[in-house]
């Protein structure tokens, strides 16, 4: 009786944890610990910062919303009081490359091509110069995730040096699953003339 108790609480908390919503770790601590990184030895490097190659100069891209755009924090998202939203309460900039800037910018039901990428720039205010943080999709060769859409997700400080977390990581997949038929994407901040003339 004691044991069956005990498993129906454990199973209990196995529910919880493992629902609809996962719960995360604090993304923005993730983030910020890079900050410190690299001084600690008391040494500055000469080298010049090598960082995840996909988004080497992604602010020469093409910039989605010209116009930072707010987004309104808390999100009234089923899941953000236990996923901590990374794009919440701040403005956002999003860029995307050459490849995948045609699915983004006309297509109604976005399909991207292998080696299309997102970056979302949070920043803490409209004209701040450097984001806080980035997120990033990459759309991988067919084979990589064919269940989710083929995506990787990664986080990276705001200067773009250091990726605190990438792969298929689920914390994101819990948002951006459910837009599967949008192509996993939201484009909320797509400015209105773009949106429109989607096709
Ligand atoms: C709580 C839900 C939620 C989570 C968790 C989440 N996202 Fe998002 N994501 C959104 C929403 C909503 C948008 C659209 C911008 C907005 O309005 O916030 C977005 C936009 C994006 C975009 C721009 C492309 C698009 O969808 O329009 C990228 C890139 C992105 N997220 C990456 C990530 C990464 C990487 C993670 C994990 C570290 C992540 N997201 C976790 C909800 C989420």
């Amino acid at each position: 009786m004691k044991y069956a108790a005990t498993s129906v609480l454990v199973g209990g908390l196995l529910v919880l944890s493992v629902g609809r919503c996962i719960s995360t770790p604090n993304l923005l601590q993730l983030a910020s610990k890079s900050a410190h990184k690299g001084k600690s030895n008391g040494k500055i490097s000469d080298a010049p910062a090598a960082g995840p190659q996909e988004i080497a100069d992604y602010r020469k891209w093409t910039l989605v919303n010209p116009t930072p755009y707010y987004v309104p924090a808390p999100r009234a998202a089923q899941c953000a009081r236990t996923i901590l939203n990374p794009h919440d309460g701040k403005f956002i900039k999003v860029y995307v490359n050459d490849i995948g800037q045609q699915a983004m910018l006309t297509q109604k039901i976005p399909q991207f091509a292998a080696g299309s990428v997102i970056v979302k720039e949070k920043l803490s205010q409209q004209d701040s110069p450097t984001p806080e943080l980035l997120t990033v999709m990459i759309k991988r060769e067919a084979g990589y995730d064919p269940a989710k859409g083929d995506w990787e997700y990664m986080m990276v400080d705001g200067t773009a040096e250091d990726a605190e977390n990438r792969g298929k990581l689920g914390y994101c997949q819990a948002c951006h699953i459910p837009q599967q038929e949008q192509g996993y994407i939201f484009r909320t901040y797509l400015p209105d003339a773009v949106r429109e003339n989607l096709r």
